[in-house]
């Protein structure tokens, strides 16, 4: 899929940015597939990469549509790269927060965010994770899986191993997860299955010769 990705973007000249709209397009519909009112107060927990980028454009969409959002990112607004600093730039100037989450101290208001959502979008983690899970992505997915809420996992619920689908220390638990292009190989594996919920494949517009002509 990284291969993919890039062809997509580096060869075909497909800006990235497009793609994280369309993606962020795409975990939109699986939200309002799980839990359809408008009007649903939504978490949406982002990490630092461009799994996180996918999370902060869906909830640029989420916002415009209605939703009440709490948004987390769990590291420095500044370390974020070109694309999902654009849509943090952009949530900013349309007056939401975003919290930083630098450790264990940042965890406090995310329990009451939970308490009082109706689902979360799960973006901390995609295709780009090594290793065990760091803090604090470990305990935040540790109180998502906790709060007992529906999860809607962009491309991998986080803590899934994308190749083998083993739990990489702690794992969401995701009700829908929305993998973009094709479905990775670790949410068909192992303990994948499990976190994964019902696997929804969305191809963003990445074109269908290069999906098709791809092994995996
Ligand atoms: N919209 C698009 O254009 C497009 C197209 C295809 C895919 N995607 C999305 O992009 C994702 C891949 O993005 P990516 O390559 O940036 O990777 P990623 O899946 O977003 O993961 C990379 C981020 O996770 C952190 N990280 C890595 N391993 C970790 C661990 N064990 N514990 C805690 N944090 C960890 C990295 O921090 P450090 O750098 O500090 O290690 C980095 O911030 C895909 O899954 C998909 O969601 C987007």
């Amino acid at each position: 899929m990284q291969q993919i990705d890039a062809a997509a973007i580096e060869t075909l000249g497909i800006p990235r940015v497009l793609l994280m709209e369309h993606a962020g397009l795409a975990v939109v519909r699986a939200v309002h597939q799980v839990v359809p009112d408008p009007s649903a107060p939504l978490v949406v927990c982002c990490g630092t990469g461009w799994n996180g980028g996918d999370g902060l454009a869906a909830a640029r969409h989420l916002h415009e549509r209605g939703h009440p959002l709490r948004v987390l990112v769990t590291g420095p607004l500044d370390r974020l790269r070109e694309e999902p600093a654009t849509y943090a730039r952009i949530l900013r100037g349309l007056g939401l927060t975003l919290v930083e989450c630098l450790g264990p101290e940042g965890l406090g208001d995310l329990d009451r965010w939970l308490a009082g959502c109706r689902l979360v979008i799960d973006a901390l983690l995609g295709i780009g994770a090594r290793g065990v899970v760091r803090e604090p992505a470990a305990s935040v997915i540790e109180r998502i899986n906790q709060s007992g809420k529906p999860v809607v996992a962009v491309d991998l619920p986080s803590g899934v191993d994308a190749d083998t689908g083993r739990v990489q220390g702690v794992a969401v638990r995701a009700t829908m997860t929305v993998a973009f292009g094709r479905a990775k190989r670790g949410c068909l594996l192992a303990e994948g299955p499990a976190h994964t919920g019902t696997l929804v494949v969305d191809p963003i517009t990445i074109p269908l010769r290069l999906l098709e002509g791809a092994v995996g």
